[in-house]
């Protein structure tokens, strides 16, 4: 259901169901959206509990984080969820902003995913669900020290990764793909799907884990 009734993100369109005003997932703009519909497992199951509070790493100019506000906060924020979107780009953060007057709970961030002293204040209690897009080199250590730092114990982590942003030495992208799942699994997060995006996002894969037995010291 729209959060903001009457307002397009960015150029979906609106329709009016059982009297309520709906908005269209794109899936070839949304690896979130993407990997809910290229699931084999039931798609709830990569959104948070509505009324929970969540982080977004790299979180661009909101398409995802908008579709997500609608499902965790509501209008006006009736759930009283509260979604904390990081990312270091300042034209990103200019329209998470004006985003957020009209959405209470969403929490724009201007910061680097890797620099948690900056701006983990923001995130004082660990989150049951952490999304991260970041599409640059490294991303499974960034991703890997965001969940050591902020994911609760059996929350849920959905990292979408590019092949293209890795340095890979090894054979082809399927190869890397296996590689990092093998490295979660390596930081005991369980991996409890690797979904291909092919179709609407090439080259890229959205692991989904399971925070199963980081050491959370
Ligand atoms: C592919 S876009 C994100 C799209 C967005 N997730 C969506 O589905 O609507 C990747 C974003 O990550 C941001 N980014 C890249 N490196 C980052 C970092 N170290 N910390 C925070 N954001 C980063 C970029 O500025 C860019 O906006």
């Amino acid at each position: 259901m729209n959060a903001v009734p009457g307002t397009s993100v960015y150029g979906e369109s609106l329709r009016r169901f059982a009297g309520k005003e709906h908005r269209r997932w794109d899936p070839t703009r949304s690896k979130l959206g993407a990997g809910m519909l290229r699931t084999n497992g039931d798609p709830a199951a990569l959104l948070p509990q509505a009324g929970s509070t969540v982080l977004y790493l790299g979180a661009g100019h909101g398409t995802s984080v908008s579709h997500l506000y609608d499902h965790l906060c509501g209008q006006s924020n009736r759930l009283n969820g509260r979604l904390v979107c990081v990312d270091l780009a300042p034209r990103c953060l200019r329209d998470l902003t004006a985003m957020a007057t009209q959405r209470p709970g969403l929490v724009p961030v201007l910061g680097d995913a890797r620099q948690h002293g900056a701006w983990g204040v923001l995130v004082p209690t660990k989150v049951p669900w952490l999304f991260q897009d970041v599409a640059q080199a490294g991303q499974v250590d960034i991703f890997l020290a965001a969940c050591q730092r902020f994911l609760a114990p059996g929350g849920v982590g959905l990292l979408s990764l590019k092949a293209a942003s890795e340095r890979w030495t090894g054979e082809g992208e399927a190869a890397l793909f296996n590689a990092v799942a093998q490295r979660l699994a390596e930081a005991g997060l369980t991996v409890v799907e690797t979904i291909d995006l092919t179709g609407y996002e090439d080259h890229h894969r959205l692991f989904h884990v399971r925070n199963g037995g980081l050491n959370h010291a």
